[in-house]
């Protein structure tokens, strides 16, 4: 078993910490913010990830997992750092490196041994040969340094199951010593390794998401498409998933993608290809038709209202996917803003979500109202938007709709109810690619 550091405890370096510590690594998560680490050591993790709290409190206290922010400690005598921090997007579309590069510094001035530094952030092509020789130029002892790439696939709510049961995992190096020491430190997950060149395995990252990306843009087009033309999206993309070339997942039409990563990582190989003199198209339009996506049920309704002024406003659903309680992107801080300006009063319900909302949107500067059923969001209500396909606003049912708003006017942006259903209970009813 190695012992291993791992520098940043966002979503991707705790994860990986806890979970290189569940299969027997003796690990230290490192961190600036002392709050933070005095929480972890308390077992209270700051994100909101199924199953991450449990393993945490386990393994520290088997003694396998430790934090804190003494990164001299940390780092001095570990076999391997994996770097976890932030890349957030600059405004250009870039990716800021700054976390990155005070990461692999303060590595070079501490290591004492020979180690290997493994990048989990997801950074641009060529990355990791400059950490390698920022790392070198900065290393203090006489000690062997290399950086090896190792890009993750975790999802928001299942990030511990995405780590432990990966589909694979993804090594680039350069060399075969590192090749060597980052296959035994994956051996204990017993799961498949794809081994590249360091290159590679940044562009896989890349590759992958931003082809989700274009995937549910794709869906999202011809949901489009298939409102004018008279289809349903939903029996299109059953009908297509039959083909194993073209899968199940991911085929569903909705009210575009959110979230940390996908809107990040299209922006970013967009940047990457223009760098490079190259117009990466495809990718590209998966922007622009994302971009539009997310207020396509806010036109709708703008057509069918005279006007939002005074309207009482439901909004059911603000995180950017179930299971977390990030709102990155997400469709709800597109349109609630402009409901907002369109003098529109909102009732906001999400299970998780409304603490991180209201930080941005505090009901003593606007007219949003922050409730803890959906019932109490539709009470009254003259519409209803639906932009998070929470469970719990899954099981509101249509004569709900009907019951509590003043008027049962609804746009669902997550292909919840079936429209017979809607209709048979009387209510008003739009969604994504499919007939009214
Ligand atoms: C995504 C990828 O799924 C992970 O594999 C990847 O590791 C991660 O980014 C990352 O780079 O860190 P995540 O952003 O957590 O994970 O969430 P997803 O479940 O992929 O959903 C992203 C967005 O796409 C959500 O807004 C979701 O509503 C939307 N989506 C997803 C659709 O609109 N339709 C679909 O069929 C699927």
């Amino acid at each position: 078993m190695h012992k291993i550091s791992v520098a940043g405890t966002g979503y991707v370096g705790l994860v990986a910490g806890v979970c290189f510590a569940e299969v027997g690594h003796h690990v230290t998560c490192v961190d600036i913010d002392e709050q933070k680490i005095n929480m972890l050591k308390q077992g209270i993790s700051p994100i909101y990830e199924t199953g991450l709290e449990e393993l945490m409190q386990k393994n520290y206290v088997a003694g396998r997992l430790d934090f804190t922010t003494d990164y001299i400690h940390a780092y001095k005598d570990a076999d391997a750092v994996f770097i976890g921090v932030g890349t957030p997007e600059q405004p250009d579309g870039s990716a800021n490196l700054s976390y990155i590069a005070t990461a692999a510094r303060q590595i070079a001035e501490t290591i004492e041994k020979d180690c290997l530094v493994v990048v989990k952030s997801t950074v641009p092509v060529g990355t990791n040969d400059k950490v390698e020789q920022f790392i070198k130029d900065f290393l203090v002892n006489n000690v062997k340094v290399e950086v090896a790439s190792n890009p993750e696939f975790l999802a928001q709510g299942t990030a511990v199951r995405d780590t432990l049961e990966a589909a694979r995992i993804i090594i680039g190096t350069d060399s075969k010593w590192a090749e060597e020491m980052l296959m035994k430190i994956y051996e204990p997950f017993n799961l498949p390794i794809v081994s590249v060149s360091r290159r590679s395995a940044e562009m896989i990252k890349y590759a992958a998401n931003d082809f989700l990306a274009l995937k549910i843009s794709y869906m999202n087009d011809i949901a489009n498409l298939c409102e004018l033309v008279g289809a349903d999206i939903q029996d299109v993309a059953r009908g297509m998933s039959f083909d194993e070339r073209i899968g199940s997942k991911f085929l569903n039409a909705g009210i575009g993608y959110g979230g940390s990563c996908f809107p990040k990582d299209t922006k970013a190989l967009d940047y990457l290809a223009r760098q490079n003199g190259y117009e990466i198209r495809t990718v590209k339009a998966a922007i622009t038709v994302n971009n539009d996506q997310k207020t396509v049920l806010y036109r709708k309704a703008s057509n069918r209202l005279i006007t939002f002024d005074g309207l009482k406003v439901a909004v059911l659903g603000l995180t950017f996917k179930p299971g977390t309680d990030d709102l990155r992107e997400a469709p709800s801080l597109e349109n609630v803003p402009l409901l907002l300006d369109r003098g529109a009063m909102i009732y906001a319900y999400d299970p998780v979500g409304s603490d991180n909302f209201r930080q941005k949107y505090p009901e003593s500067e606007y007219k949003i109202t922050y409730v803890k059923s959906p019932e109490e969001a539709l009470s009254g209500a003259n519409v209803c938007f639906i932009f998070t396909e929470w469970d719990e606003i899954k099981a509101v049912k249509p004569e709900n709709y009907k019951n509590q708003m003043r008027t049962p006017l609804v746009y669902d942006g997550r292909n919840i109810y079936g429209i017979e259903d809607m209709k048979d209970a009387g209510v008003e009813y739009y969604s994504i690619g499919r007939q009214a």
